[in-house]
């Protein structure tokens, strides 16, 4: 299968916090290898922006030795290089900004703002000041989106005093991810699973996005943020979205995101009782306190809890969702566990089974369906389970094997001005109002997370949490 390659009109992407990590470890590396798919038209031109420190050459040396990983052929190299350019600006402060605008074409002008949010409000007002807002323009903006609803508030308004909604895109890199998008596509694609997407044959489903890895450098940012913050409020709420949403009349922007806004207003408040924190504990060589230099800190790295969508596709449906950091391995799965067949005619002996739908996300994307079948071979009917598997990169072949990453697609769909994979503002909000109050709740208690083993699957007690349910956590594999 040949990927598609839609071309664009020339643009102007500036990229704020252009030499900082995000940059340089995604954007950057994400545009290059949409120029080397020949995706970014000659007359396309990419300014990077960062306080001080360089000038074009020098940024151009930066940003080709980020792109080393890439093993960039030199001829596409000196090709997206040939796009970059560089412009010194201070966010809080009125020199160079004129110079911003010089040789901007009337085409589309995309602000890329990679910055802290704190410069947000600041970029925002300087853009509509020195006349860079046009029609065509448009900003991008990362997470984390505010810290509560109040800060998320504060910055949609202080946004749209220059932009208009349909002008700010709102990343959430989940919604990119190639697989993320297939959730979709399997749903509303085939005849075969909606009938049976609800309470009705749907026993519960499981989403898990497992990290192998730490918080490493960004502990600052970490300690203040915690799993709650940095993972459920936004990637897994996400995920909880598009697998639980009413199929949107059409594949347009307000249609999906009306569809998922819907369900987050639909999700019930967090029982305490169904919520486990957890914190990787010291062990050898391994322990979140010491990596972030505070022995008592009670930031959660893990979150398990039970969450319910009160609307009549899933009343009686808990959706379990957990996300930590140092577990087993790296996977993120979404298993949607069907009910056991209402009588068996293969009587006790054949034990129970039932079908789960197992969608990977990452790594090897791909569905798993379990079906039971009859063991082959004489000795009466023996029931087994076995997979129906797909995995996307074995069955549209080895082109497919590593899908593009989630800010190539998400980049140029600013470019083209689709936001159907960016959050709107009152989206956010909703996904805030549904986390501040487990927040809250955490610090009215003086709650500590319980400590779990670098490597293991989580606390004890996100097992428990399942078991008092008669249930349990499909494993975290690789
Ligand atoms: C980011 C979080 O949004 O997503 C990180 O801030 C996390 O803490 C990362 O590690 C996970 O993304 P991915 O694409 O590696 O699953």
């Amino acid at each position: 299968m040949v990927s598609r390659v839609i071309p664009v009109d020339p643009f102007d992407l500036v990229v704020f916090g252009g030499t900082g990590d995000l940059a340089r470890r995604k954007i950057m590396p994400a545009l290059f290898r949409r120029c080397a798919a020949g995706q970014i038209p000659d007359g396309a031109r990419i300014i990077g922006v960062a306080r001080h420190g360089h000038d074009a050459e020098s940024y151009r040396a930066l940003i080709a030795e980020s792109l080393r990983g890439e093993g960039a052929d030199p001829c596409h190299l000196e090709g997206f290089l040939r796009r970059l350019e560089y412009q010194s600006l201070d966010a809080t402060r009125s020199e160079g900004w004129d110079g911003l605008g010089i040789g901007m074409g009337q085409g589309v002008r995309a602000f890329y703002f990679s910055v802290s949010p704190d410069l947000f409000g600041a970029l925002a007002e300087r853009l509509h000041a020195h006349g860079l807002v046009t029609p065509e323009a448009r900003i991008v903006v990362e997470k984390p989106f505010g810290h509560d609803l109040e800060s998320a508030r504060a910055l949609n308004r202080v946004l749209a005093a220059h932009f208009r909604e349909d002008q700010i895109y709102r990343i959430d890199h989940y919604l990119g991810k190639e697989t993320v998008q297939n959730l979709m596509a399997v749903r509303f694609g085939n005849m075969l699973f909606e009938p049976l997407w609800n309470s009705q044959y749907v026993d519960h489903i499981q989403i898990t996005v497992a990290e192998s890895v730490g918080v490493g450098a960004r502990g600052a940012y970490y300690d203040h943020a915690g799993a709650m913050r940095d993972m459920m409020q936004n990637h897994l709420m996400q995920l909880l979205c598009l697998i639980a949403m009413e199929p949107p009349a059409k594949f347009d922007p307000d249609a999906v995101r009306d569809e998922k806004l819907k369900v987050i207003r639909a999700l019930d408040a967090v029982k305490p009782h169904h919520i486990v924190r957890g914190q990787y504990a010291d062990g050898e060589g391994c322990g979140y306190r010491a990596e972030v230099g505070d022995p008592r800190t009670t930031t959660e790295t893990y979150v398990a809890l039970r969450a319910h969508i009160s609307n009549w596709r899933w009343a009686g449906t808990p959706f379990y969702l957990r996300t930590g950091k140092r577990l087993v391995a790296r996977s993120s799965v979404i298993n949607v566990m069907f009910k056991d067949a209402p009588h068996s005619i293969f009587g006790e002996e054949a034990g129970r089974h039932a079908n789960v739908l197992s969608i990977r996300l990452q790594p090897n994307e791909g569905i798993t369906l379990k079906v039971t079948i009859k063991e082959p071979g004489p000795g009466g009917m023996r029931l087994v389970d076995v997979p129906l598997d797909m995995s996307f990169a074995k069955a549209l072949g080895p082109e497919n094997q590593n899908p593009p990453d989630a800010y190539e697609r998400l980049i140029m769909d600013v470019i083209r001005g689709n936001q159907t994979l960016f959050m709107r503002g009152d989206e956010v909000e909703a996904a805030w109002a549904w986390t501040d109050p487990i927040i809250a709740g955490w610090q009215a208690r003086g709650d500590v997370p319980k400590p779990y083993e670098c490597g293991s699957t989580g606390p004890g007690d996100a097992e428990l949490l399942m078991k008092r349910d008669g249930r349990r956590w499909q494993g975290i594999n690789p």
